[in-house]
C-alpha cells in the first residue's frame, strides 16, 4: 500500500524563521506558534520591550530584531539582521502593517504612503533581500497577510484595502518570480481577529457582531484559529501550493 503520510511532513521543526509584526496580534501568535513547534524565530518589530514580552511567552528559540520596517531600503537591509541569531530563514511571515482607517476624503499623502510602504512594499524588499539565501538551499516559504480587503471595500479603507488588494497580486507575482527555486509563496487572508488593529471593531459590540454574522460559522476569528493554515503554509505539506490567498475568515467571504 502506498504511504502518502510521512512524519515531519506538516513539520517546521529546525527551520530557520523570520516573522515580522512579532510584537502583537496575527504575528505575535504565528511566531509563538512557530516557536513552539520547533523553529528559531527572529521577531521583527518597532517596539524592544514587546518583542522581549513576546519570546518570554513563545520559550523556544528566539530572538528579536527591533526596527522600523516602515521604509522599503531599510527593510530590505534587515535581512542581514535577521539572518544573524539562527542563520538565514527559511521561512519569512510578513505579518506587520497598519490601518489608519482615512476616509476616502481625508487620506493624507504621509498616511497613503506609509501604509503601502508598510504593507506593501517592506513584504517584497525583505523577501527579495532573502531570497538568494532560500535558493541555494532549493527550499523557502513566503507568507504574507492579505486581508477582507483583499477583495471587498469597507468604510476608510482606502490605503489599507489597495495595500491589500495589492498585497493578493504581489504574493501571486512573487510566486510567478521564484515557486521553481523551491520558494513557494503564499497568503492568508484573516477575517475579524481581535488585536490592537481591530480595537476600533471589538470595541463596539454592535459592529463586531454584525461581522460575526457575516460569517458562515457565526463567530469573528481567534487567534488560535490562524495556527493550523499558518503552519501548514510554511510546512513540507503546502509543497505545491504557491501564489494562493487562503482565506481564514469563518466564510465570511463564502456568504
Ligand atoms: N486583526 C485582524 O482582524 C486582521 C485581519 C486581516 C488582516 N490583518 C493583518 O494582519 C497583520 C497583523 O495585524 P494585527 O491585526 O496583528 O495588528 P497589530 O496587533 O496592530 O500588529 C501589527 C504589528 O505590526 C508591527 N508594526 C507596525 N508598524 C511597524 C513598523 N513601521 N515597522 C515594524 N513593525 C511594525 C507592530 O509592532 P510595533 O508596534 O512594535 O512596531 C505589530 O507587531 C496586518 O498586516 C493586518 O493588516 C489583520
Amino acid at each position: 500500500m502506498a504511504a502518502f503520510f510521512r512524519a515531519g511532513l506538516f513539520s517546521v521543526d529546525g527551520r530557520v524563521a523570520c516573522v515580522t509584526g512579532a510584537s502583537s496580534g496575527l504575528g505575535r501568535a504565528i511566531a509563538t506558534a512557530l516557536a513552539e513547534a520547533g523553529a528559531k524565530v527572529v521577531g521583527v518589530a518597532r517596539r524592544a520591550d514587546a518583542l522581549e514580552d513576546w519570546r518570554s511567552e513563545a520559550g523556544g528559540e528566539t530572538a528579536a530584531v527591533p526596527a522600523d520596517i516602515s521604509k522599503p531600503a531599510v527593510a530590505a537591509a534587515i535581512a542581514t539582521r535577521v539572518s544573524a541569531p539562527f542563520g538565514p530563514p527559511d521561512i519569512l511571515v510578513n505579518a506587520a502593517g497598519l490601518n489608519n482607517r482615512q476616509s476616502a476624503d481625508d487620506v493624507t499623502i504621509e498616511g497613503w504612503r506609509t501604509t503601502i510602504d508598510l504593507n506593501l512594499a517592506a513584504p517584497f524588499f525583505l523577501a527579495r533581500a532573502l531570497i538568494p539565501a532560500m535558493r541555494l538551499n532549493g527550499w523557502g516559504r513566503i507568507v504574507n497577510v492579505a486581508s477582507l480587503q483583499s477583495a471587498r471595500a469597507f468604510p476608510g479603507g482606502l490605503a489599507y484595502g489597495a495595500s491589500k488588494g495589492g498585497i493578493a497580486q504581489l504574493t501571486r507575482a512573487m510566486a510567478e518570480a521564484w515557486s521553481r527555486d523551491g520558494i513557494l509563496v503564499n497568503a492568508l487572508a484573516p477575517g475579524f481577529f481581535p488585536t490592537e488593529l481591530t480595537e476600533p471593531v471589538f470595541d463596539d459590540p454592535a459592529l463586531a457582531a454584525k461581522h460575526a454574522a457575516q460569517t458562515c460559522i457565526g463567530r469573528n476569528g481567534a487567534l488560535a484559529d490562524l495556527v493550523g493554515p499558518a503552519l501548514f503554509l510554511c510546512s513540507d505539506a503546502a509543497g505545491y501550493v504557491t501564489g494562493q490567498i487562503l482565506y481564514v475568515d469563518g466564510g465570511y467571504t463564502a456568504k
